[in-house]
């Protein structure tokens, strides 16, 4: 049998477009993923391309859990691109005498652009969409790795001639899940995110859901900036869940806006000019949050929530 698929590829220049987001798939992927991934395809057809916030599936080295996963976007991930930030789970547990290191079948299944620092080549790297950059970190790396994709990010945001801003990372800034708290990726990012004013920072890891701001100020938090116009989402698409706690934001200085633990989501992101809308909707399709960037010609931003009341 053979199989045609149909694709577009990106303007040179600032259009309307559309995207995916979700976070871990990692588990039971036919049976509870796919219809994730089949709702956000059905709700938008006409999505540019879809990030995934790292731990696609459960074992890097299992072939069967990578058949799984491009079993269950079937024909999606044909026609339309994916940009994928490295999860934990994507790291290898079959050492064989070589250093513990990203998954072997990470390069010959993916193909992403080879602009970020040569040694995290296709793992670190950023993806220009029709005025929209979208930055791609390895938040598994740490200590003088991270410190070198720091730098990088430094140089690809200060010479970005975009509009919109968007990072993607596996591990959350402001953990969502009880007892966890990425503090070293907080500290060398956050100063980044606040010195580009990043509009979205989509991540995943503790399998639940997140959506807010640093708002600040009480007296005693650790919180870094008194303003901050950055949102930050943390979210899960497969069935795999964790509790949730807002005590890490809370420490940190950050807000909360709408939460859940326990359901399966995906995330639809409309740009047009100087508007991106988003939405959040149940595996079923049920809209679960949402929210507005509007940004002035001055460059501020204007944030309206647009999240069903009800909830
Ligand atoms: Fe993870
Ligand atoms: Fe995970």
């Amino acid at each position: 049998m053979e199989w045609w698929f149909e694709f577009e590829t990106a303007s040179d220049k600032e259009e309307p477009f559309s995207f995916v987001y979700v976070g871990d798939a990692q588990n039971d992927i036919k049976e509870h993923w796919s219809r994730v991934i089949r709702n956000a395809y059905s709700d938008l057809p006409e999505a540019d391309f879809i990030i995934h916030a790292g731990d696609l599936i459960n074992h890097g080295d299992a072939d069967e859990q990578w058949g799984e996963w491009f079993h269950a976007g079937g024909w999606i991930n044909g026609m339309v691109p994916s940009i994928v930030a490295a999860g934990n789970h994507e790291y290898s547990k079959i050492v064989q005498g070589a250093p513990r290191g990203l998954s072997q079948y990470w390069q010959p299944q993916f193909a992403f652009p080879e602009n970020g620092p040569a040694e995290f080549k296709e793992n670190v790297y950023y993806t220009d969409y029709q005025g929209m950059r979208i930055v791609t970190l390895d938040t598994n790396l740490r200590g003088t790795e991270l410190d070198k994709q720091i730098t990088w990010l430094d140089g690809v945001l200060a010479n970005n001639p975009n509009k919109w801003t968007v990072l993607t990372f596996h591990h959350p800034i402001f953990a969502t899940s009880p007892g966890r708290d990425n503090k070293e990726v907080r500290d060398k990012l956050m100063p980044l995110v606040e010195k580009y004013s990043v509009d979205l920072v989509l991540q995943g890891h503790d399998h639940n859901y997140a959506r807010g701001m640093v708002t600040n100020v009480s007296e005693g938090t650790n919180a870094m900036s008194e303003k901050s116009d950055t949102v930050f989402v943390v979210s899960v698409s497969g069935p795999k869940m964790y509790d949730f706690t807002t005590k890490n934001w809370d420490d940190n200085g950050a807000e909360v806006k709408k939460s859940t633990k326990n359901t399966q989501l995906y995330q639809l992101v409309r740009v047009n000019g100087n508007k991106l809308s988003y939405e959040a909707r149940t595996a079923t399709g049920e809209l679960f949050d949402g929210f507005e960037i509007n940004k002035t010609p001055s460059g501020e931003k204007q944030i309206k929530e647009t999240k069903p009341a009800n909830q």
